[in-house]
């Protein structure tokens, strides 16, 4: 455990922008780790992971995964289904009997908002929050604020707006935090049924037409529709959505600047972002994705006591 960060990362809300600068400082000597032929430090060398995924995951969990065995960590995963839990085991007991094979840390995705912070209260190890229902996803938020900075060469003073289904978005939220503290301004675009309700109360601007916010905006970062987390209702038909909302090139070919394209994936193509635009120019969805093991590795040395300063040595195969 580090003073600096806490014992666990379960959100963006609560940290500091010193500490969210921390994090990024740290991901920029780790990004090379993954560039060796031989991608292996001994950093977090002794240390025990376990990978709690109960719900689907391919970025996330495969990037945590690497970042843990990049670090030199032992690690396991496990799913809701084929574990104890598909037989009524609660999550703190799974978490126990975890510990009780004296682990290090848990990383946990869950569908219940909040499920992070609840594990984190009542285990012994570090807990860190790979998404908690509609809540925070905040390694996906700094992987995000990662890639800004590494595209814009800032993130203080851009116009960065969110469009889709932010009422079901944890990657919203954790952007939302993130962006705000490192001094961006936030807008947000999305069908009057998917935006949460006082949303403007968090100091951000909704656009609601899409026009509007691709004229104001650098970056835009284009958000799933979360189609398995809607009841009927909340838009009338893909097609329509897609009309209305959708990134097209034909809208980007009138912004009146550059603008920065992300998604954090998984993306319904010909729903929220047209394929010429997700595979275009302008679109970093990859670096998202190289930028999230980087990222994950600085989360993960910083919770276990690494020191941020050793953070260059450590990846020299030194510093423990
Ligand atoms: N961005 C993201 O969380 O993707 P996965 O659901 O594949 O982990």
């Amino acid at each position: 455990m580090t003073a600096a960060l806490g014992k666990d990362l379960v959100g963006l809300e609560h940290l500091s922008p010193e500490q969210i600068r921390l994090i990024l400082d740290t991901a920029e000597p780790f990004k090379e780790v993954s560039e060796r032929p031989i991608k292996k430090v001994p950093a977090l060398r002794g240390k025990t992971i376990v990978n709690l995924f109960f719900e689907a995951s391919t970025r996330t969990r495969i990037s945590f995964e690497f970042a843990e065995k990049r670090l030199s960590a032992d690690t396991v995963n496990a799913a809701a289904s084929g574990s104890s839990v598909a037989k009524g085991e609660t999550l703190v007991d799974t978490a126990r009997n975890l510990e009780a094979m004296r682990i290090d840390m848990v990383v946990i995705r869950h569908g219940s908002s909040g499920a992070a912070q609840f594990l984190g209260e009542r285990i012994r190890s570090n807990v860190i929050n790979a998404g908690d229902g509609k809540h925070e996803h905040p390694t996906q938020g700094l992987l995000d604020l990662l890639t800004i900075r590494d595209k814009r060469g800032k993130i203080e003073g851009l116009n960065v707006c969110l469009v889709g289904d932010v009422l079901h978005s944890r990657v919203a939220r954790s952007n939302i935090w993130g962006l705000l503290k490192l001094g961006a301004r936030v807008g947000v675009c999305g069908p009057h049924s998917l935006m949460p309700r006082g949303i403007e109360d968090l100091g951000v601007t909704v656009f609601r037409r899409i026009e509007e916010a691709i004229e104001w905006a650098d970056v835009l970062n284009v958000l799933r529709l979360q189609l398995e987390r809607m009841e009927t209702g909340f838009i009338p038909s893909l097609r329509e959505y897609f009309r209305v909302f959708g990134v097209t090139l034909e809208r980007l070919e009138r912004a009146p600047r550059e603008l920065t394209i992300m998604h954090p994936g998984p993306m319904n193509r010909g729903v929220e972002i047209d394929s010429r635009v997700a595979d275009g120019p302008h679109s970093v969805i990859l670096d998202q994705v190289t930028n999230g093991v980087a990222v994950r590795m600085a989360v993960l040395y910083l919770l276990a006591g690494g020191k941020p300063e050793l953070a260059d040595a450590a990846k020299r195969g030194g510093g423990e």
